[in-house]
């Protein structure tokens, strides 16, 4: 164990063990950090047996998200995976939507409907518990109003009917609920995760929705999949993607015209590059890309992704502007 850390891990596993007893234990994962980590915790305490991952595949996920997430479950330990494939009642649920705020309330929506049916088909007992990777600044977020992650976090942790259900009856573990981002990172690494899943960028609950301005569609997600996968390996093959905090390409409701390679006119859509360094997401500064470097990274994605005709550089600090686009 590390003696820097924060964390007491033997004080946490006992008081976990404690709790949960011989239960099935059920954790809802997204590939994020910390549900990540709060299932490390589960598998390295509990039998394999006894601990149930559920993971909602929305369709708005990166590519490769869904084999990514089970394979770094699986490399702890995890036998009782469960993925839940809803693309197709996702994009349905958002067809013709525009509006950001609609499109967060009927994904929140759904997220929610789409659990209760998926734990339910489950079948555990009902003295099953539930656990999620709250971590305190989630707690001391939520019930603010305007920040949005803790408003997005809401609808699959803090609040859920599931969630308030287990509160209710003592059944709800949540081992992280007193540490930090980055007391939750090196319990992460403590408990044998790997230190890609670990440091990986942050990613809104929404999805890629939020990143798609304008109606989201099946063709624009790919495009946007195919788009983040070329930036982010460039960043990771550069050796950039461990000093940025967080990077992103963001598709705008936009097509312009352009050359394809035999020079005939085509209109490719436009698409937005973002990347800034930040401590805590509420200030952000842009991060200074060598131009050169933005220049290879550009041709590499028009070169990739045919749908692209022209990218961008978001150059604007948080404030004004914000982190994501919407
Ligand atoms: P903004 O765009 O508000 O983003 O500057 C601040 C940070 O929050 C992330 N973000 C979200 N995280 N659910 C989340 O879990 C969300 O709905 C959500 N929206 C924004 C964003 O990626 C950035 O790190």
């Amino acid at each position: 164990m590390n003696d820097n850390m924060n964390v007491n891990i033997e004080e946490m596993r006992k008081t976990l063990a404690a709790k949960a007893g011989e239960n099935p234990v059920l954790l809802l994962i997204s590939g994020g950090v910390d549900s990540t980590v709060t299932g490390a915790l589960l598998l390295k305490t509990l039998k394999n047996e006894q601990v149930h991952l559920l993971y909602m595949d929305t369709g708005l996920m990166r590519k490769d998200e869904t084999s990514y997430v089970k394979a770094v479950m699986q490399n702890l330990g995890a036998k009782n995976i469960h993925i839940v494939h809803c693309e197709d009642e996702f994009l349905a649920a958002l067809t013709g939507v525009t509006d950001p705020e609609e499109k967060r309330r009927i994904i929140g929506d759904l997220f929610i409907s789409i659990q209760e049916r998926e734990v339910a088909r489950l079948g555990l007992p009902a003295g099953y518990f539930l656990a999620q990777g709250t971590i305190y600044p989630d707690l001391t977020e939520s019930g603010k109003g305007d920040g949005k992650a803790a408003f997005i976090k809401s609808h699959h942790n803090v609040a859920s009917p599931l969630v308030a259900q287990k509160r209710e009856e003592g059944r709800l573990i949540e081992p992280l609920q007193s540490l930090y981002k980055d007391d939750v990172r090196d319990l992460g690494k403590a408990l044998g995760i790997d230190s890609a899943a670990i440091n990986r960028h942050p990613f809104p609950g929404p999805g890629i929705a939020v990143r798609i301005l304008g109606e989201v569609t099946k063709e624009k997600c790919d495009i946007l999949r195919e788009a983040d996968a070329v930036f982010i390996s460039e960043l990771k093959s550069r050796g950039l993607y461990d000093k940025i905090w967080q990077a992103f390409p963001v598709l705008l409701p936009l097509r312009s015209v352009g050359l394809d390679s035999g020079g005939a006119r085509k209109y490719g859509w436009v698409l937005a590059l973002r990347a800034i360094n930040s401590t805590d997401a509420v200030t952000a500064n842009v991060y200074p890309f060598d131009m050169a470097v933005l220049l290879e990274i550009s041709a590499k994605i028009t070169g990739t992704v045919k749908e692209i005709g022209r990218v961008t550089y978001d150059i604007s600090n948080k404030p004004p502007a914000t982190i994501e686009w919407e």
